[in-house]
């Protein structure tokens, strides 16, 4: 029996765990494919607090949920107040209570280690202005799908130094491909992240040239310019990022066979053009598929014991 009853970052699992977690995720998206979905959450309910908005979370973990016979609950940012209305600790509590599982898109990162340490069901993070472990396993998933392995190839990525970048970082530490981060000076990564992933891992590289990145990577990967949270800083960021757009050109320096990530929400013309968004290296809408694939196994997981 594994060790662990929440999924809250990468580093919560082993390069085995994460392996065999991506491996269950792959045959229950083929069985479901083939007609013979899972019921293995019946009776069993998520109770998803959001504080952030979100299109490919909500409706993957409540769709997902409903496949595998279960029921998940939507609380919209003004339902819970969380830590405002009520405390991050009496919430956790008072949620595991009712329900068999917990998932949190929050701001503060301590706030779903706090539901972690305080409840006594599952707690699932579903992006922090840290990290977004759900989003990168599902591109993990994509990636063993596309190129039938998750280790030796090498993803560039191209853009903010925030929580995707972190959770990429995060799996660099435990699986073994090459991440070469092109960031702009002064949206760096948290430097012990960086420094924990590069310790681990030497093929983890930070640069400030995009070209320089992408040089025969198989997969690029980018994300919005302006998390939520930041919208104040978009003209900012948008000078800050000029040259760091995933377009034709920069493809045109990686692998012939690369495949294009972006997690979504896309601004299309600035961090990604409509010609790659919608052209053959693009994965982006396996990838947002995906999401829901790789979320039930992680709830099959750890609500199915
Ligand atoms: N990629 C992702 O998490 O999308 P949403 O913000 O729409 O949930
Ligand atoms: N970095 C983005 C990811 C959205 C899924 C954000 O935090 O808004």
């Amino acid at each position: 029996m594994a060790d662990y009853k929440d999924f809250l970052d990468i580093r919560d699992r082993t390069r085995e765990e994460l392996l065999a977690t991506l491996e269950f995720a792959r045959n229950m998206k083929t069985d479901l494919k083939a007609g013979k979905g899972s019921t293995a959450l019946a009776g069993k309910t998520l109770a998803m607090v959001f504080q952030k908005p979100s299109t490919r979370t909500r409706i993957s973990f409540e769709v997902g949920m409903w496949q595998l016979g279960g029921y998940a609950l939507y609380l919209a940012p003004a339902d819970i107040g969380l830590g405002k209305r009520e405390s991050v600790a009496d919430i956790a509590r008072v949620l595991a209570r009712y329900n068999d599982g917990i998932m949190a898109r929050v701001f503060e990162h301590e706030h779903v280690l706090e539901l972690g340490r305080w409840s006594d069901v599952p707690v699932i993070n579903g992006l922090t202005d840290y990290n977004h472990p759900c989003q990168v396993l599902a591109d993990l998933l994509t990636i063993l799908e596309h190129k039938g392995t998750v280790e030796d190839i090498k993803v560039a990525f191209v853009g903010d130094g925030n929580n995707l970048s972190h959770s990429w970082l995060n799996a660099a530490g435990r699986l073994e491909f090459d991440l070469s981060l092109a960031i702009p000076e002064g949206y760096d990564p948290d430097a012990t992240t960086y420094s924990e992933a590069a310790a681990a891992n030497p093929g983890v590289t930070l640069t400030r040239d995009p070209r320089e990145a992408v040089e025969d990577a198989d997969v690029i990967y980018t994300d919005t310019w302006t998390s939520m949270g930041q919208e104040e800083e978009a003209e900012r960021r948008r000078e800050a990022f000029a040259g760091f757009t995933v377009n034709a050109e920069l493809t045109g320096l990686a692998r012939d066979d690369v495949i294009v990530m972006h997690c979504l929400p896309a601004h299309r013309g600035e961090e990604i053009t409509d010609e790659i968004m919608d052209g053959p290296h693009s994965v982006v809408f396996d990838e947002a598929e995906n999401r829901m694939h790789a979320q039930k196994a992680v709830l099959v997981e750890l609500m199915g014991r």
